[in-house]
């Protein structure tokens, strides 16, 4: 069989040759010293790139969140986020377990918190009750499938956490693909948050690695926080090197993915209109409703293994598929022909 198509996760791309020349080639040093002129490039670029001060490269983004919380909030503060983010659900309880931090989890719209339940669930000032530390934004919004935070709302939402005095943090572990989609540069997202975290190692396609930007005084913070949690990486400049190329190429190339899943999206919705929500793909994932063809996310996805089409597939009837750098045009079709096989 061929090499599969992977629509599992865009966290699963190989680096390209660009990548492991550039990691051959690093210059390196011992960056817990501070001495790996790889790093110390990339952190400054990024830093620029998204008008913030300062940049930290960590191993991940669940790493980057808690950097970025932890050094914004004290144990028992309350970090207010949408119900379904991303530090809350899936980055194994590490906010309470590692920082003991409280999460104040709001219903959010397609992943989006509004500025009027954000004012109204702030609280200050009382010793009864915890202290509102951090909103945080997700963008785009894993578990909401890729919806982007809308920039509009986005300053709404700064502008009512700044006004009671409250830091923001924006997990933008895809803010790259919200760019892409828009126009709007990473940089006016960022605007609105203090820590700001990104991932090379997803749409990117970097093999590993993260971002966090925001003051140099929160950083120093989020930088002690890293080694303290044991991301103190010393010669990561052929890690950083991959990343750089990443930054540099990657975002050109993001509409790519969403063109490819809207193909696959659209091509889901003529097999059943109500199998897929072709409104919400504003980005690289899909949710589809398998249930409509009277079949399990497992079935369909042991099926399209045999076809060589790997996703993931539990015993509920939705299913995340995920485009990227590693997916071509003739893949999508290959995909759907494997789709239309598995779902008919
Ligand atoms: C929105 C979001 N934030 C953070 C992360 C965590 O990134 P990592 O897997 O590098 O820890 C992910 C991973 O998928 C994510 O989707």
């Amino acid at each position: 069989m061929d090499k599969p198509i992977d629509l599992r996760s865009d966290t699963v791309t190989r680096p390209t040759p660009e990548m492991r020349n550039a990691m051959a080639t690093a210059e390196v040093g011992d960056d817990v010293f501070g001495d790996d002129p790889t790093i110390n490039a990339l952190q400054e670029y990024a830093a620029d790139l998204l008008g913030k001060q300062a940049g930290l490269f960590v191993p991940t983004g669940s790493m980057g969140n808690q950097v970025s919380l932890g050094a914004l909030a004290r144990p028992g503060d309350e970090i207010v986020c949408e119900a379904n983010a991303h530090f809350l659900h899936y980055e194994g309880g590490s906010m309470a377990g590692n920082l003991g931090l409280m999460m104040r989890p709001l219903p959010g719209d397609a992943g989006v918190i509004n500025a009027d339940q954000v004012a109204s669930t702030i609280r200050r000032g009382s010793e009864h009750n915890p202290r509102t530390a951090v909103v945080a934004m997700e963008n785009t919004h894993n578990a909401a499938g890729g919806r982007i935070f809308p920039i509009e709302e986005a300053r709404a939402v700064a502008k009512v956490a700044r006004d009671r005095g409250v830091a923001l943090h924006m997990d933008g572990a895809r803010i790259f693909n919200a760019q892409a989609a828009t126009g709007t540069p990473a940089a006016e997202w960022a605007a609105c948050a203090d820590t700001v975290t990104f991932c090379f190692s997803k749409g990117l396609g970097a093999p590993v690695g993260s971002m966090v930007v925001g003051p140099s005084d929160v950083l120093a913070e989020s930088h002690r926080l890293r080694k303290r949690l044991g991301g103190g990486m010393r010669q990561a400049g052929v890690l950083a090197a991959a990343a750089r190329v990443a930054l540099e190429t990657g975002p050109a190339r993001l509409h790519e993915d969403h063109a490819h899943a809207r193909r696959l999206a659209e091509a889901l919705a003529e097999l059943n209109p109500d199998a897929v929500e072709l409104d919400v793909i504003e980005t690289n994932m899909i949710y589809v409703d398998v249930g409509v063809f009277g079949t399990t996310g497992a079935q369909v996805s042991d099926a399209l293994g045999r076809e060589g089409i790997l996703t993931l597939g539990s015993e509920a009837p939705i299913m995340r598929l995920v485009t990227h750098s590693d997916v071509s045009s003739e893949d999508i079709e290959t995909a759907i022909l494997g789709l239309r096989k598995a779902l008919n």
